[in-house]
């Protein structure tokens, strides 16, 4: 969740591009930043706690000197966030400086180990072992190389590092164990990032390091070796497609906004998913006897959705199960008859991660569907989908979430077919449907932002809401309810409409807020029971349903109007648009930011 940056340049200064890069890497972690470089054989490090436009205006990172260098943007796990404990953490002698995204799980003993050695430590953080590790095995009078490859081997947990030595001033090494990683390549220099978007102003070219992999960069070449053994591994760079403009603002005074608004730019490129690989992970999908769809957050509710989509377009039972829980509460009936789809935006979330290496010993089928080319999801996975929605980066997932669902269509309608559910005048209705969904996405931003806006201000003190749906929509719920807790921190209740009066009612008194999902998809007639009985006891009923469903207006304190005659398959993608809005919108009133949720990662790589 932390986030790093490494650059070493042909000529001229690498702190105001390490600096660039940490700012849009401020999604990663936004407790501490810092840096450090190298110039004429002296290490200078500026580093404080705060937000990274705060830290920089004090310390004026751009002032650092040196072609090469390494920056942090700390999300802290062990230790405070406070100076002493930012990144970079250096040696004994200040000839060694460490960025560490990850965590060092026996740092306690490595710290005794060093401390009887007569090493001396500031900091409460396990990284800062790493530096003193390198330190005391250069003082054996090894190689820099072989400094931080003999520290790796002592090191357990999960670790994105990148170290520099003023024992050898024009080299970076780089280590990965699990924490994503990846080198960008280009003529003024070489790059290293948790992320791409970290360089993708500089270069387009780009080497993913796979865990267990150590690579050393100088200014015009790279080499890769397996920590293990120390052996050479040859890697290729993958050409990236993502633009600076696609990961900067444009304009939007919130990522978050931009990005939902983006919706229907992203959704066109998700109609573009490579058919092989769509025809691939159908054969997979149906020759399994059990599958379950494996993630967390936002993913997982796109998983929720899917479990509906499976069964409605292709017959196929399919089990959404929350990552975290995946190995405890499924894990003994997995078996080489299982198939896992692992959904994951960043490719990299812990949980999910630790779902694949668990089946994958298990000789089950694993796949995948992610937003990022490279991360670790797609070496794990036998074949993955590439929902090419281009860099997010407003940490609630918002663009990402509407593509997920568009993907999972598409892999459900491939699968129906295959599995003869479909008839081919049906198949061509949904990709006929398919193909509508950009232009019924851009309809709903055009006409609920505003209003959204005042339904904000007008709800913006209520202590509670509510989230009723059925069928498919619950997985809107679910979501609805996400965003405005990890967004405007408004707590809420989310649960299909059936449930309410089996407790949640109890909470219903004059005043609450209670919306409901409602599309006209054969779930109206049950649902109109459901907002009667909430109203009944005080709710306002806020409606999202179809423009032409008078009865369900007149039932309604607000109606929110989206387009009628969706298919039913389609509307998660439309009507989860309105509320992504309302939390955007609850969030900027209550004067919080949106793009930082309070104690939140866009990416948990720690378990
Ligand atoms: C974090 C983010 C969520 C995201 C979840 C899963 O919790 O804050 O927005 O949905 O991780 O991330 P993934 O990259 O696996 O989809």
């Amino acid at each position: 969740m932390c986030r790093i940056f490494a650059a070493i340049l042909k000529g001229g200064k690498a702190s105001p591009i390490l600096t660039a890069g940490l700012k849009r890497l401020e999604y990663g972690g936004y407790d501490s930043a810092g840096i450090a470089t190298i110039h004429n054989g002296r290490l200078f490090v500026k580093k404080d706690a705060g937000k990274i436009n705060e830290v920089d205006r004090r310390l004026d990172f751009g002032s650092l000197p040196g072609s090469l260098g390494i920056a942090h943007n700390r999300w802290a796990t062990h230790g405070a966030p406070v100076q002493v404990n930012a990144h970079p953490h250096t040696d004994c002698k200040g000839s060694v400086a460490v960025v560490h995204n990850g965590i060092i799980e026996n740092f306690a003993e490595l710290k005794k180990e060093l401390l009887d050695k007569g090493h001396h430590f500031i900091s409460k953080t396990d990284t800062e072992v790493v530096a003193h590790l390198v330190e005391e095995y250069l003082l054996q009078g090894i190689s820099f190389r072989d400094a931080c490859l003999h520290a790796s081997r002592r090191l357990e947990g999960s670790y994105a590092l990148a170290v520099i030595s003023t024992v050898e001033p024009s080299r970076i090494m780089l280590l990965r164990k699990d924490s994503p990683l990846l080198l960008g390549l280009s003529d003024e220099g070489n790059f290293a990032s948790s992320d791409a978007v970290a360089f993708i102003d500089h270069t387009q070219d780009a080497v993913p390091l796979d865990s267990g992999e150590m690579a050393e960069l100088t200014s015009s070449a790279y080499s890769v070796f397996r920590t293990a053994d120390g052996k050479a591994v040859l890697k290729k760079p993958i050409r990236l497609e993502w633009t600076l403009e696609e990961a900067s603002k444009e304009g939007f005074p919130h990522f978050m906004l931009k990005e939902i608004f983006e919706q229907s730019r992203s959704l066109h490129y998700a109609l573009n998913l490579q058919k092989p690989y769509l025809e691939l992970m159908a054969e997979l999908l149906d020759r399994s006897k059990t599958v379950y769809l494996v993630a967390a957050g936002t993913s997982y509710h796109s998983c929720v959705a899917a479990s509906y989509i499976y069964s409605e377009l292709a017959a196929l039972t399919a089990i959404p199960v929350v990552a975290s829980e995946f190995v405890e509460q499924y894990g003994r009936s997995v078996n080489v008859d299982s198939t896992v789809l692992l959904v994951s935006q960043s490719g990299e979330t812990a949980d999910v991660l630790r779902a694949a290496e668990y089946v994958k010993a298990k000789a089950a089928t694993v796949l995948g569907i992610t937003n990022v080319l490279g991360s670790t999801l797609t070496r794990v996975t036998r074949a993955y989908l590439l929902q090419q929605s281009g860099p997010e980066l407003g940490v609630a997932a918002t663009k990402t979430y509407a593509s997920q669902l568009l993907t999972h269509m598409q892999l459900a309608l491939y699968l129906g077919k295959k599995r003869g559910k479909l008839s081919q005048s049906e198949v061509d209705y949904y990709l006929d449907a398919f193909k509508k969904t950009p232009e019924l996405v851009e309809q709903a931003l055009r006409e609920h932002d505003e209003r959204m806006k005042k339904l904000a201000r007008k709800y913006l003190s209520r202590k509670h809401f509510f989230f009723l749906a059925r069928g498919l929509n619950t997985a809107t719920a679910l979501e609805a309810r996400l965003k405005l807790s990890e967004i405007a921190c408004t707590p809420s209740t989310a649960l299909p409409a059936g449930e309410s009066k089996h407790g949640p009612i109890s909470l219903v008194e004059k005043g609450v807020p209670a919306v409901f999902i409602a599309p006209d998809d054969g779930t109206n007639k049950l649902m109109e029971g459901n907002i009667m009985e909430m109203k009944a006891r005080g709710a306002e009923a806020i409606i999202l349903g179809a423009r032409d469903d008078e009865k369900l207006r007149r039932l309604s304190d607000e109606y929110v109007a989206l387009p009628p005659d969706i298919p039913g398959i389609l509307t998660p993608i439309v009507y989860v648009v309105p509320l992504q809005l309302f939390a955007y919108h609850m969030a900027v009133e209550k004067g919080l930011d949106p793009d930082k949720p309070r104690n939140l990662a866009k990416s948990v790589t720690v378990l």
